[in-house]
């Protein structure tokens, strides 16, 4: 694979992923990138588009978060800051192909691609992050300083995570098109040259903690246990306001009843990992088709998931934006193909099972008439 510097996607896997830094020489040839400043100006002064600025001046860094007005755009300094953008997939049908450049990891671990359009001097500072990342050289040039995980120390002042004991091993200079692969709690530190857009492709990976906290938010819909306490046999009370040794027993007896199968957890995952970022909107089609139109429509030009749908599968479950659905077996073909592939070109005719299933994602904005974005 040429985005993986010539390794196939096993070596890269065994050798580098979480492993160690890799800087990839013309990773995608010829990038252009995907969007241009007028269009990323105009994405960060929207409300449901997450947008930063990041400056620095006279030594001390500042961050602003958007939206961003058009004169606080115009008002920009000549050099020092960086404007980053969030989730540029869920907007650009071009960012969300440059991410599925990266299918050979699964799509559970895809968080988002952002993208940071930065003036010359211009950068987020010496920082780490918790997650993988590639980082993708767009137009201009950037300088990227890498250290290897150690003891952090924040700046206390700064308002956002600066490394005040970073130690860089490592230094390139990435052009156009060249990426640098980064494990978690690398730190790093680009700074701009000149103008320059850097595309961050990054992977998410839930800490045990979220897993813990989100698991137990799951078995409280999920939980269901009859009974309730009962003073049977009880004597009377010397101490009114002590909680009663009895009463303690009792729950910890209930507490040991709550019980979960690896189908639970699995079935937990599957929502939580493809439930949508808590600002996606989807936007209904503002002329909705009737089942059989939609079904003639999808057969004469295809369909597609919407650039916010999560869609993933694991056995007989599939998971669309935070709902798992069990659909009867002779779907789950078409359907894992269409999780995988995300479109599907026209041809298929559709089931009145299927068809059910896919109306009503048409009908929430989830999935679209066309196989191609316009
Ligand atoms: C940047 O593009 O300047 C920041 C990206 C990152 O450090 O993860
Ligand atoms: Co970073």
């Amino acid at each position: 694979m040429q985005l993986l510097g010539g390794l196939s996607g096993e070596k890269f896997l065994s050798q580098i992923w979480q492993k160690k830094p890799l800087l990839v020489r013309k990773a995608i040839p010829g990038f252009k990138g995907v969007v241009q400043a007028p269009e990323l100006f105009a994405l960060s002064s929207r409300h449901d588009v997450e947008s930063r600025l990041v400056s620095r001046r006279r030594g001390s860094w500042h961050l602003e978060q958007g939206p961003f007005s058009r004169t606080q755009i115009a008002r920009l300094p000549r050099s020092g800051w960086t404007l980053l953008v969030h989730g540029l997939n869920l907007e650009l049908p071009e960012a969300d192909a440059l991410l599925r450049r990266f299918r050979f990891l699964p799509y559970a671990r895809f968080d988002d691609v952002m993208v940071s359009y930065a003036a010359a001097g211009g950068g987020v500072g010496p920082h780490f992050d918790s997650y993988d990342v590639f980082l993708l050289q767009g137009p201009g040039q950037r300088r990227w300083r890498v250290g290897r995980p150690r003891e952090p120390r924040l700046d206390p002042k700064a308002p956002l995570r600066i490394l005040s004991n970073f130690r860089p091993d490592k230094e390139w200079l990435l052009e156009t098109g060249d990426m640098l692969y980064l494990p978690p709690g690398w730190a790093h530190d680009g700074v701009a040259l000149e103008p320059s857009f850097t595309y961050s492709i990054g992977f998410r990976a839930p800490s045990h903690q979220e897993v813990a906290r989100e698991f137990l938010a799951f078995l409280q819909d999920h939980v269901a246990l009859a009974g309730t306490y009962a003073d049977r046999g009880a004597k009377p009370q010397r101490r009114p306001a002590e909680v009663p040794k009895r009463m303690v027993q009792h729950a910890a007896v209930v507490a040991r009843r709550i019980h979960w199968r690896t189908a639970d957890v699995a079935r937990f995952l599957g929502e939580y990992l493809s439930a949508p970022k808590p600002q996606t909107v989807f936007s209904r089609p503002r002329t909705p088709r009737s089942p059989a139109r939609f079904a003639a429509l999808c057969h004469a030009r295809g369909m597609r998931l919407d650039l916010r749908t999560r869609m993933l599968f694991r056995e007989r479950e599939f998971f669309l934006n935070g709902e798992q659905v069990e659909p009867p077996g002779r779907l789950r073909r078409f359907l894992a193909r269409l999780a995988d592939e995300r479109a599907l070109p026209p041809g298929e005719r559709l089931t009145q099972p299927l068809l059910g299933l896919l109306h009503d994602w048409y009908l929430a904005g989830w999935l679209r008439i066309g196989e191609r974005h316009e």
